[in-house]
């Protein structure tokens, strides 16, 4: 499956992106795991990271999009092509990730529900997932592609990812595994960006995949020419240039015992 992810576009943003992933695997207590997870592993640089914390491990890592494999066995990861919605836990995972992959999938939480009843005693289970769906970056993009000029460029609009709260992931997986013990939070990083059309850029690789995949090249920069003002205008810089963006991410984070 092709879902049109741009890996260099994605990578534009590394720091900021891997702070979610590393304040995420810093919650998880495994000292030996056997074999850990990276579901949707995108470029593959945070897998990485992976083996680097847990070095005995065997590491899997596998994405849907057939650039962000590519781009991961470019940096070295051998991964699989591969959708989330496939996977199980096996006997000897002991530790599953997925890092902002799971507001792409609307039955995330049958996923988590199934994922943690299935992890072997002992596993971790930890997923992030951006929860700003209500933010200016996000309404105004939605509300544009739903405008009479976008509209029929892209039947059904840009949908709303459905991501729950902490307490919402907290009581499912608490109920899915009962024993376990279950983190869950949220963090809004602020994050500073530069540049003319800083938060387009921003969302450019990610919330607007679906627009880039529907519209010819030119349609596309007609859209980011129509949304650069409209988002200036939610995220003005302030007086040395910086624009700060602020981000909420939620995390989920469950010990199997
Ligand atoms: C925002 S990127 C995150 C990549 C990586 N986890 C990270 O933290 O940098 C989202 C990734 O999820 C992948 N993805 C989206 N839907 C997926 C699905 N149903 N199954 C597997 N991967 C999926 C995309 O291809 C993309 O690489």
């Amino acid at each position: 499956m092709t879902l049109l992810w741009d890996p260099a576009l994605y990578r534009r943003h590394d720091d900021h992106r891997a702070r979610p992933f590393l304040d995420l695997v810093a919650r998880v207590g495994a000292t030996a795991p056997r074999e850990v997870v990276d579901l949707g592993c995108g470029p593959g640089h945070l897998t990485g990271l992976l083996s680097q914390r847990w070095p005995e491990a065997r590491v899997r890592a596998s994405d849907a999009s057939e650039e962000m494999v590519a781009a991961a066995r470019e940096a070295g990861v051998d991964a699989e092509l591969a959708d989330v919605r496939d996977f199980a836990p096996g006997p000897e995972t002991d530790v599953v990730v997925s890092n902002a992959v799971l507001h792409w999938v609307p039955e995330h939480r049958d996923l988590l529900a199934r994922w943690a009843a299935a992890l072997p005693a002992g596993g971790w289970l930890a997923v992030q997932v951006p929860g700003n769906e209500s933010s200016p970056s996000h309404t105004i993009a939605r509300d544009l592609l739903a405008s009479d000029a976008w509209a029929p460029r892209l039947p059904g609009g840009l949908a709303a990812y459905g991501v729950g709260t902490p307490e919402e992931y907290a009581r499912l997986l608490a109920s899915a595994r009962p024993g376990a013990r279950v983190d869950c939070w949220e963090t809004t990083y602020v994050h500073p960006l530069t540049g003319d059309d800083p938060v387009g850029d921003w969302i450019a690789g990610t919330t607007l995949r679906p627009a880039r995949a529907a519209l010819t090249d030119a349609e596309w920069e007609r859209l980011r020419a129509d949304l650069a003002p409209r988002l200036r205008a939610a995220y003005p810089p302030d007086d040395a240039g910086t624009t700060w963006f602020g981000f909420r991410r939620v995390f989920a984070v469950l010990a199997a015992l």
